[in-house]
């Protein structure tokens, strides 16, 4: 702490002086390995960071850089993905399958990354096979500079509460029902720190809070496929920050947390002083909802168990939708914000391009397939963004295959690399029409969006009229409810191949995502950074000649 502000001090001076000076550094070592757990009561395997499960936290401020040195003990290829992370000009470091080659199984791998202009509550967790099944999640928070001010006081303490469904099963057998073609279907529980609770009275607290005090929980769905309802027993939750964006300070009894989300809330140990519990539960799963819980301590209860009573979840993805309504961007707090030039102003840029992304399920020569309209992707050897720096693009992945208007009716899947060329600079609107019955999430890498709408039905050009836009949220993951879509806004401002992907990792593992290529022709390191000296390399490139890198 006092490190970091005597650097900030110097900077001050040296800036005067036009000294270049360089943001904080964060070292991490992580060693990767699996290990052996009971999340569900019975012994199954499981992944570990530093013998942790859920990993370490990355607790960083804004600007920092952050250096993790991951070292792969499994016995498979492994990457880590830091979920809302921009990494401006650096698409080298988002840690998915076409912008870099996997850590193979018995080295390391250092990632660098900035978390420029950014604040708030994020994820990082596997993107190769079914890893994340398995564990290897945790959470990255990105604190306020000092000098920002910040819109509510600040708490006695900060936790994250992760929350995601889970398979009795190891990753390497749930990826063999997807490889051989079926679908994982219903998960067998629900972990809140990677333990799953009963209210039984019995077990440990997972928090213990002093009366009176406020505290921050920071709660992130990093399951694989279940929408979860969070709530509290006895306390109502501030909602303060959600992905990156301070917004409007809603109270809330719940909040449903789909895939890939996250929540920051302040959370008042106003009650009688004793035990409660937290509850997440399954949403829209056929059958039964699946239930953890956790206590919450008050440090004064002397242990007086928590009421076996718990708090009712929602019924009805209508009650969800309402939800999202709810949510609105605080225009006027400050924060670091990575485009500030047009935030505000979102609601008068003209649209350049509107793509329409439609997500299917069928079956391709008798498997199981996910697709955006028809196209179910492949992750080819070589990394498209690999293949494009090099020059040789066409040798790995044809550009556009997919059309940007989904069809009436989706008679053809067919499976290829699925990377979609976009104009840097552009803006865009994405409309994520949701023809299936179940529950969507949707997330792009490398951006902010704003999220506009979600209705039911079908979009048309009208639908315009009911957008937001003037405080929508600012934010990397959007919902889309059975038979409804979603509208985002934004602009493709950071140069890079960046992954747009299904948060369901059944769904992105058998090809629902696909990647955009926002390229700056000029070659210039004021728009994109050089492929870095350390990275793996894969596939066709391994043995070519690095191309001649970017100059300033
Ligand atoms: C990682 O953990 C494994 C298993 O505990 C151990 O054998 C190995 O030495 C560790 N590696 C590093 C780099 O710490
Ligand atoms: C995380 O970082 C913040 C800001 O530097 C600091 O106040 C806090 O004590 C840190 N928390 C932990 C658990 O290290
Ligand atoms: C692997 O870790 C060592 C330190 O143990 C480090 O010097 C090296 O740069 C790392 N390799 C990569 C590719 O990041
Ligand atoms: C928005 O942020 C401002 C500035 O910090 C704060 O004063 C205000 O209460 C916040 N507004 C809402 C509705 O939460
Ligand atoms: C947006 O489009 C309208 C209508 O085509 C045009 O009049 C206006 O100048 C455009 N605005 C900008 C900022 O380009
Ligand atoms: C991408 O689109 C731009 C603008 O339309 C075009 O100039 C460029 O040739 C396209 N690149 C590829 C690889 O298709």
């Amino acid at each position: 702490m006092a490190a970091a502000v005597l650097i900030f001090l110097l900077c001050l001076t040296a800036g005067a002086l036009t000294v270049r000076c360089e943001d904080p550094y964060l070292y991490y070592t992580w060693n990767v390995t699996y290990g052996t757990l009971s999340p569900l009561g019975i012994p199954q395997q499981v992944i570990l960071i530093n013998g942790q499960f859920p990993g370490p936290t990355i607790n960083s401020t804004t600007n920092n850089n952050v250096v993790v040195n991951v070292f792969n003990n499994l016995d498979e290829p492994f990457l880590l993905t830091w979920n809302g992370i921009q990494h401006r000009k650096n698409s080298w470091q988002d840690g998915v399958l076409g912008t870099m080659c996997p850590i193979a199984p018995g080295t390391n791998y250092t990632y660098r990354f900035q978390v420029k202009d950014q604040i708030g509550t994020y994820m990082y967790y596997p993107t190769t096979g079914l890893h994340r099944a398995a564990g290897g999640f945790g959470g990255l928070n990105v604190h306020s500079r000092i000098v920002i001010p910040v819109p509510y006081a600040q708490p006695e303490d900060d936790f994250y509460v992760l929350i995601n469904d889970w398979y009795g099963k190891s990753h390497s057998e749930l990826r063999k029902m997807l490889d051989s073609g079926r679908t994982l279907a219903r998960p067998q529980g629900v972990l809140i720190n990677g333990k799953s609770g009963k209210p039984d009275g019995k077990g440990e607290p997972l928090f213990t809070l002093k009366s009176g005090k406020t505290y921050k929980f920071r709660i992130c769905n990093v399951g694989l496929r279940t929408s979860l309802n969070f709530r509290i027993q006895g306390h109502t939750m501030k909602l303060v920050e959600m992905e990156g964006s301070h917004v409007v300070q809603n109270v809330y009894q719940s909040l449903d947390v789909h895939i890939g989300q996250c929540f920051a809330v302040l959370v008042t140990a106003d009650q009688t002083p004793k035990d409660y519990y937290m509850v997440a539960s399954s949403r829209f799963l056929k059958g039964s909802p699946l239930i953890s819980t956790a206590i919450i301590r008050y440090a004064d209860g002397q242990g007086v168990p928590a009421s076996p009573e718990l708090p009712k979840a929602p019924v009805g993805w209508a009650w969800s939708l309402n939800q999202f309504r709810t949510l609105r961007w605080n225009l006027t707090a400050s924060a670091a914000r990575p485009n500030p030039q047009g935030s505000y102003h979102y609601g008068e840029i003209n649209i350049t391009r509107t793509f329409k992304f439609a997500n299917s399920a069928s079956k391709v020569d008798g498997k199981l397939r996910y697709a955006i309209n028809g196209v179910s992707h492949t992750n080819p050897a070589t990394p498209p963004k690999f293949a494009e720096y090099y020059g040789i693009p066409e040798k790995v992945f044809k550009y556009d295959v997919m059309g940007v208007e989904a069809a009436a009716k989706i008679s053809k899947v067919s499976i290829e690399t699925n990377v979609l060329n976009v104009t840097f600079h552009d803006f865009v609107e994405i409309i994520f029409e949701n023809r299936e019955n179940t529950m969507q999430s949707w997330h792009l890498d490398g951006y902010s969006f704003f999220a506009v709408a979600i209705e039911p039905g079908t979009w048309t050009p009208e639908k315009r009229k009911n957008y937001n836009l003037q405080d929508g949220v600012s934010r990397h993951t959007i919902q889309v409810f059975p038979k409804s879509w979603a509208a985002i806004l934004l602009t493709f401002d950071n140069a890079g191949m960046w992954n747009i992907r299904s948060e369901m990792r059944e769904r992105a593992y058998l090809g629902q995502e696909l990647y955009v290529s926002v390229y700056s022709p000029r070659r210039s390191l004021k728009e994109e950074y050089n492929l870095p000296d350390n990275a793996p390399l894969c596939g066709v490139v391994a043995n070519l000649p690095k191309p001649e890198p970017y100059n300033a």
